[in-house]
């Protein structure tokens, strides 16, 4: 994908899938060609717990358990992220909402403030992958960017194609004891979304199997024509 696209309104799309479908990937790739902000709960959590904030050290026992932080929380937290002024542009929700609560309270905060979602898109990814997907990531700790051992490594081993750091970092909750708590907690309080947005009409799903360039031009078609 090349050039930023323009567009009329702030937009807000909500990227859901399970612990590994490539959330992440992806919204990066958007946030680069659409010029939209992406809001990683996962990612405002992790500085709260290494910032040793109140909500971070509540948050991170769950975490390493590979359970749900509160709503409570995770709601505060977001809330404070989109006052900031970078998010009027439109924002990428990635791995939020995670439960039906915290979909009902994004609902009640778009109307707030006269805004919508624009789509709903869930990345489709089997059981199996998604472990074979985590085993192997690690991200750029000087600018984020995500890799993987086998299928995203960069192109000079350990150091980073987009700002050349070499501090390479692991998850903690990416252990095989962990990655499992994570599915479950996937399947039973999250994968009920999918219903949740279909009734409203903002479901789309895309089959992400498939390589990281296929998923991004399959998802790429859906925003533009949901944010036009
Ligand atoms: P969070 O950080 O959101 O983690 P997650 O949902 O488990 O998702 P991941 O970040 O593991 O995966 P991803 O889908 O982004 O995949 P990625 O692009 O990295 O949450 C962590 C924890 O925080 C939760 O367990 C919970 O405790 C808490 N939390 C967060 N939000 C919360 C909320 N709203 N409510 C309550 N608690 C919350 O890709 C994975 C790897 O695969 C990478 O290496 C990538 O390079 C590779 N890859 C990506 N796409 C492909 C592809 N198509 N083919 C091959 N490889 C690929």
């Amino acid at each position: 994908m090349s050039g930023v696209e323009t567009m009329t309104r702030p937009a807000v799309l909500i990227l859901l899938g399970p612990p590994g479908a490539g959330k992440g990937t992806q919204a990066r790739m958007l946030q680069d060609h659409f010029g939209l902000v992406q809001l990683s709960t996962g990612d405002l959590l992790r500085a709260a717990v290494a910032a040793g904030t109140e909500a971070g050290r509540e948050a991170k026992a769950v975490m390493t358990a590979g359970g749900l932080v509160s709503d409570e929380i995770v709601l505060a937290i977001l809330k404070d992220r989109l006052q900031e002024p970078d998010t009027a542009q439109g924002v990428i929700l990635d791995g939020f909402p995670r439960t039906t609560v915290q979909a009902q309270a994004l609902d009640k905060l778009l109307a707030e403030s006269g805004q919508r979602i624009n789509a709903a898109v869930s990345l489709d990814v089997d059981d199996a992958e998604m472990v074979n997907r985590i085993a192997g990531r690690f991200t750029c700790g000087g600018c984020g960017e995500g890799y993987h051992d086998t299928f995203k490594a960069p192109t000079v081993a350990g150091v980073c194609d987009k700002c050349g750091s070499t501090d390479m970092v692991r998850r903690a909750d990416d252990k095989a004891e962990t990655v499992g708590q994570r599915l479950a907690a996937y399947h039973a309080q999250t994968a009920p979304l999918i219903s949740y947005y279909e009734e409203q009409g903002n479901l789309q799903r895309i089959d992400a199997m498939g390589e990281i360039g296929q998923v991004a031009k399959d998802l790429s078609a859906i925003v533009k024509e949901a944010v036009a």
